[in-house]
């Protein structure tokens, strides 16, 4: 592709799916309350270039030029912004193409031996190809797929587990695979507070959400008052649940106390931790749950617009959450005058597209702006200037939920849940080598011991080798420490993080090191780019892992070990953000806790 003379047309079919994209915006139709947006459309550049994609399968010479004609963008600004996302393709691909994960939950439920049946028996298909993906977020139903097929409707599934069979079928395209159902260990139990309508409720009912008991929290909340309610979030003591943990009622309040207008909400539903899967299990199974929560943020913080910034491997979550969001707006629970209170407040759909920088805070505003979603350095920080350069609230879907519970019992009730510095009920996504993966909701308080022994213990009673806490920017533990405390506090005594609250199981028959290099390309993969110590470092880690794990070093283990030490620590001092910050803490941990790479260790 040229970009100085971009010549091609777009096809008919390219030109109808961009034009209907771009007709579809809703600050132009007065149901999108976004004065910040300006008159530049450029926040319409990652949906146009999607909408093209999924008419044909991959974003043509023509289809990119007239998106960037329309929308006024330089192609060389645009082609940057078109190459961040591994999603999107400027090279011809068939229509069919099916990503596989090969992280690391689904490789202990039999991704490696899947894709190596899958490289002996396909080939030069037509029409379709596979390709590896990164952790799907459906590690409860390992090995994933996501299947996407240009120009057809549904255009995109998520399933699993899937089989060698199954994937062979879905590139031949004989059938579409169902969809899978919802794995849901603890469904209708009865001191489930966050998952208590999940598996219970229709989802695509508002009717049913309310005689399960929606919209009460609302109501409340206008009893409330703005003030009340952020009071109320204080008092609970809630934080946040994307892993940070900052407490969520002082970034509320101070949203609410700035002189700027517009502001805006942002549901961070990118999930892309590996291991991670709790918010697509809220939002398919709970959508208005995660609508009605936003609007009691939006009322107490006082924004107007909200925006959901969905991982793109979500499809079922995003029709369900566009039902709930049309909904709603239909009865007025969203719109410009909320249960005729006057307030306004309406949402919008953001997908995602395959970078897992863009669920952190200020690289979502990036991509939702229509730029490279690289994160933004802090300060300014997000309450004073987030997205457009306004007044943003961020927060993790799990985090509004617990939200409807805090304000249904109050505050210092909710905070009565778990422990004094870790209150409420969390979400654990288990997976990995246990018999029952699923997420789990327990008090704050429960322990390794307790979470394993609800989804079933280690599967075919073998013996835990390492428990990974977190995630890949997380931590691992031993198998013999089980009787670490699932709190914040208890976390950091033992010296790891609890993070988006993955938990994932690795039995004695698991070989470590091959996790530990699959966690480190995954870090130089998604790394940004943007700073050195990450961009450099998370590639320098890489292959100072791999010498050590094939026991090929360029002087001694020790040496190659103090390389890795002086590497981590630069990544963790001076990387703008927490992707560069965290990419060394699970071989960390596997060579100081686990002592991996001690004499004797590596097989
Ligand atoms: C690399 C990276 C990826 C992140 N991904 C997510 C994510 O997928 N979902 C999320 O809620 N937070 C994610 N975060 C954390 C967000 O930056 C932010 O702290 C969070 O959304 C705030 O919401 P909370 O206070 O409700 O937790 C990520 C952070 C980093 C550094
Ligand atoms: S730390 Fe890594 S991901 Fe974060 S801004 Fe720097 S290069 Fe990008
Ligand atoms: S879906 Fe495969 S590791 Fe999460």
């Amino acid at each position: 592709m040229d970009l100085r003379q971009l010549e091609a047309e777009p096809t008919a079919e390219e030109r109808e799916a961009i034009d209907a994209r771009l007709g579809d915006d809703p600050a132009r139709d007065g149901t999108h309350f976004a004065a910040g947006f300006g008159r530049s459309r450029r926040h319409l550049l990652l949906p146009a270039l999607q909408a093209a994609q999924a008419r044909v399968g991959f974003i043509s010479e023509g289809a990119f030029g007239y998106v960037c004609k329309r929308l006024e963008v330089p192609p060389a600004d645009a082609h940057g912004v078109a190459t961040f996302y591994a999603l999107l393709s400027l090279e011809p691909r068939p229509p069919r193409v099916l990503h596989v994960c090969d992280d690391i939950a689904c490789r202990c439920r039999g991704a490696n031996e899947l894709i190596a049946d899958l490289e002996r028996t396909t080939g030069d298909e037509n029409g379709a190809a596979w390709l590896r993906s990164p952790c799907l977020g459906l590690c409860d139903q390992a090995p994933a797929a996501f299947l996407t097929v240009a120009g057809q409707s549904p255009a995109e599934r998520l399933f699993g587990p899937v089989t060698a069979e199954q994937a062979r079928a879905a590139l031949a395209g004989d059938t579409l695979p169902e969809m899978r159902r919802q794995r849901l260990p603890q469904a209708g139990g009865p001191s489930l507070r966050l998952l208590k309508r999940v598996g219970v409720v229709d989802p695509g009912s508002l009717d049913d959400y309310l005689a399960h008991g929606g919209y009460l929290a609302l109501r409340r909340a206008f009893e409330l008052g703005a003030e009340g309610v952020i009071r109320e979030v204080l008092d609970s003591k809630l934080t946040g649940r994307g892993g940070a943990a900052f407490p969520t009622g002082r970034k509320w309040e101070a949203v609410a106390r700035q002189p700027a207008r517009p502001r805006y909400l942002i549901c961070n539903a990118d999930e892309s931790e590996p291991g991670t899967f709790k918010d697509r299990v809220l939002m398919e199974g709970d959508p208005f749950a995660v609508v009605e929560s936003m609007t009691i943020c939006a009322y107490a913080t006082g924004c107007e617009q909200g925006f959901v910034y969905v991982r793109g491997e979500y499809p079922l979550a995003v029709e369900r959450l566009q039902g709930a969001i049309d909904a709603a707006r239909a009865r007025g629970l969203l719109g410009g005058d909320l249960m005729g209170r006057g307030v306004r407040f309406d949402v919008e759909i953001r997908k995602g597209a395959g970078a897992y920088i863009c669920g952190e805070e200020t690289a979502i505003f990036n991509s939702i702006e229509g730029f490279r979603g690289e994160p933004r350095n802090k300060p300014p920080f997000p309450v004073e200037s987030g997205l457009f350069g306004k007044p943003t609230v961020v927060n993790n879907v799990e985090t509004l939920v617990n939200v409807l519970g805090i304000v249904l019992e109050g505050g210092a009730a909710y905070a009565r849940i778990g422990t004094p510095q870790s209150t409420g009920p969390k979400l654990f996504c288990v997976c990995g080598c246990v018999e029952r993966p699923g997420v789990y909701e327990v008090a704050f308080g429960a322990t390794l011991r307790d979470l394993l022994a609800l989804a079933g213990g280690v599967a075919g009673d073998r013996k835990p080798q390492a428990i990974l806490l977190g995630g890949a920017a997380g931590a691992f533990v031993r198998g013999d420490e089980l009787d670490i405390p699932l709190t914040f506090e208890g976390a950091r005594a033992a010296g790891v993080t609890l993070g988006s609250g993955v938990v994932m199981v690795f039995d004695d028959s698991v070989d470590l090191p091959s996790v530990l290099l699959r966690i480190a390309a995954f870090f130089r993969d998604e790394s940004c780019g943007q700073c050195v110590p990450c961009r450099v470092g998370t590639v320098r880690q890489e292959e100072a892992l791999l010498r050590i794990v094939t026991g090929r070093p360029r002087g001694s283990t020790t040496a190659e070990l103090a390389l890795l030490d002086e590497i981590g620590r630069a990544m963790k001092d001076a990387s703008i953000c927490g992707l560069g910050q965290t990419a060394y803490g699970a071989i960390e941990s596997a060579a100081r806790r686990l002592r991996l790479f001690e004499e004797g260790k590596l097989r």
